[in-house]
């Protein structure tokens, strides 16, 4: 195949740590960084705009994406998270997103994060990591990126992991591009371990395997 320039690959459930592992091994190794999930909720954003149906009008919208419709600073609220999963299920949509994704990649190589990064976007990256942590642990680190504090109530705890889990379950039994790690894929589960530690890790593997010094 002859990759030229290094691809990182980092799949993984909603809330695991995916972004922050993913911007910052990108500045670690000076490549670009590409948050595939921005591409997705850009597009729910549109069709929530519209009035649209998520489940329904998201092919429009994907073709007729603009860069700075990833710009906008109301992408992450807890609409667009459900939006977004509903519009990731339409293959019209990944397949109009699909070639964005390699392009991206094409002129230096990246970091890029996502579901399907590993499995179909970048099927041959040069490292592929898929990353977890248990439902109650990404609750409470959803709710501290959402509200800058953790959260001491149950019953609200509750709710965000429910949510979680009814995004991921989505995201995993659709038919296309589903959430599944990659067969070369390195799992790691992030349970108790800081974004410094899931760094160390994953830059000490990246060694190992002789992708960097
Ligand atoms: O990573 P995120 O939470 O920002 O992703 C938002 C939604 O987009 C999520 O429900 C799954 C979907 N997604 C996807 O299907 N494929 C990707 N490569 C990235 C995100």
């Amino acid at each position: 195949h002859g990759m030229k320039y290094p691809i990182i690959a980092i799949d993984g459930p909603a809330a695991a740590g995916k972004g922050t592992l993913a911007r910052q091994l990108a500045e670690v190794l000076a490549l670009p960084y590409l948050d595939t999930g921005l591409l997705y909720r850009a597009v729910a954003r549109r069709v929530l705009d519209q009035g649209g149906d998520p489940a329904h009008d998201g092919p429009e919208q994907a073709r007729q994406l603009m860069p700075e419709d990833m710009r906008r600073d109301d992408l992450r609220t807890p609409e667009v998270d459900r939006a977004a999963s509903l519009v990731a299920k339409e293959p019209e949509v990944r397949a109009a997103l699909l070639e964005r994704q390699r392009l991206f990649a094409r002129a230096r190589g990246a970091v890029v994060d996502g579901r399907d990064i590993g499995t179909v976007v970048f099927p041959q990256a040069t490292a592929k990591f898929f990353i977890t942590a248990s439902p109650e642990v990404r609750a409470q680190r959803r709710y501290i990126q959402r509200y800058g504090q953790s959260c001491t109530d149950s019953a609200a705890l509750a709710a965000e992991v429910a949510a979680i889990n009814a995004r991921d379950g989505q995201d995993a039994s659709r038919q296309t591009a589903p959430l599944r790690p990659a067969e070369d894929a390195v799992q790691i589960l992030t349970d108790g371990l800081d974004a410094a530690a899931v760094l160390e890790k994953v830059c000490q593997i990246l060694q190992e395997k002789g992708i960097i010094r």
